[in-house]
């Protein structure tokens, strides 16, 4: 029913929301000035500039398949310094050059170039890239790292503000994660071969040797169950909720190669992406833009509510009923603008205003993304 719902929407929805997108963002001749001042004062001698964000890219011309393990994009081994995180699309994107080698980009330049390298559909690159900038990202800046923290995205903000990147547990990085471990076993970025080695076997056992729907039904529903009886500190809720069952899908629509039209993923594929971070040889983009097609069908196999472990105690899961879950996607966004209001209380300057565009392009996308109308918040006033 979610994707049914999700791809009715989207086509609906999509025309409306470039028009909201370029409603929201008006030519206003106040801003534009703001734009010009900053553009010839800004620097706050770390060799920073203060940025103001640029609205997200528009979907690509062309949305079918096409080489994009190319020769413009020969993958390159990591150097020192590099930052690599939890989200293995991301890591192989920055290996191949799509984003800068370093893993540091500002969130328009992730949205091309998820668009560009593994046809992810435009308005869904845009609330889960600028859902992780709002998070994880260096708002004054306008960058990001798709690892962990690093000095290359500027200036710390004023804490309890972070810029931690991807790393940071509890967003993108979650619990139940299906190559990284949970953030309590200490490493929760990395490739785990442990893991990936029962990726491996479920898909032996229910896909005859390639991952499809069904064994991300089952590999999810495991995962769950592994960490509520070994993680006492287990959280599966709101943002974490929606990423985890998307990442389950995500294999399928995003790293089977383009002119194949079964939807599973062969293993050799499966670790380079994964492990090396890597395009399989002559690997083409999916054949149309793609999303978290899939989710309703992972989660109807093993419904499963969000909540986590109570107490600090394993086998202690309780329903949280207040978290946002695939019937009441408002709550994410809720959820989101919470966590901002308390990741940056009192935002002045160039800070509030990057804060506030930002959200207006995080709530530009929600309506196609999640297939919901959620009405938009102001915890930050309005340009
Ligand atoms: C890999 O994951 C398993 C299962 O969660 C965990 O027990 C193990 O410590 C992890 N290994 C590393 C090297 O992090
Ligand atoms: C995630 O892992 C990194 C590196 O191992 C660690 O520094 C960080 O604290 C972890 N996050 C959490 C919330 O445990
Ligand atoms: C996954 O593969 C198995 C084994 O071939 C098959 O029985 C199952 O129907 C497949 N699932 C889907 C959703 O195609």
């Amino acid at each position: 029913m979610i994707s049914k719902a999700f791809v009715v929407l989207t086509t609906l929805l999509f025309s409306f929301n470039v028009l909201s997108t370029s409603l929201a963002f008006p030519n206003d001749p106040e801003l534009l000035k703001r734009q010009e001042i900053e553009g010839t004062s800004s620097s706050n001698g770390g060799g920073f500039g203060a940025v103001n964000p640029p609205p997200p890219p528009g979907p690509p011309r062309f949305t079918g398949t096409k080489l994009v393990h190319d020769r413009a994009h020969p993958w390159k081994p990591l150097r020192k310094g590099d930052e690599r995180g939890p989200c293995p699309g991301m890591n192989t994107l920055a290996s191949h050059g799509y984003i800068s080698r370093d893993g540091v980009a500002s969130p328009s330049q992730m949205v091309t170039a998820v668009q560009e390298g593994l046809n992810m559909e435009n308005q869904f690159a845009i609330f889960v890239t600028y859902l992780a900038h709002l998070m994880n990202g260096n708002l004054v800046t306008d960058l990001l790292s798709i690892g962990g923290k690093t000095r290359k995205t500027g200036p710390d903000p004023p804490p309890p503000a972070h810029a931690g990147g991807f790393n940071v547990h509890g967003t993108f990085e979650g619990d139940g994660g299906m190559t990284r471990a949970d953030a309590f076993f200490g490493d929760n970025h990395s490739f785990n071969e442990t893991l990936f080695q029962k990726f491996v076997d479920f898909s032996n056992q229910y896909g005859d040797g390639y991952y499809n729907l069904t064994v991300a039904g089952e590999l999810r529903f495991q995962r769950l169950q592994d960490s509520i009886a070994t993680n006492p500190q287990f959280s599966f809720k709101n943002v974490r909720y929606f990423t985890g069952y998307g990442e389950s899908a995500f294999p399928i629509n995003f790293f089977v190669d383009g002119r194949k039209t079964d939807r599973k993923l062969d293993m050799a594929s499966a670790r380079s992406f994964f492990k090396d971070m890597r395009f399989p040889p002559d690997f083409h983009r999916t054949p149309k833009p793609s999303s978290n097609e899939g989710i309703a069908e992972i989660f109807g196999m093993h419904p499963f509510l969000p909540g986590g472990n109570a107490d600090g105690k394993v086998n202690n899961f309780m329903v949280d009923p207040a978290s946002a879950d695939f019937t009441k996607p408002c709550v994410l966004y809720e959820d989101i603008v919470k966590t901002l209001q308390g990741l940056y209380p009192n935002p002045t300057g160039v800070l509030k205003r990057n804060l506030i565009k930002n959200l207006g392009f995080l709530h530009s996308s929600l309506s196609a993304a999640l297939g919901a109308q959620c009405d938009q918040l102001f915890p930050y006033g309005q340009l």
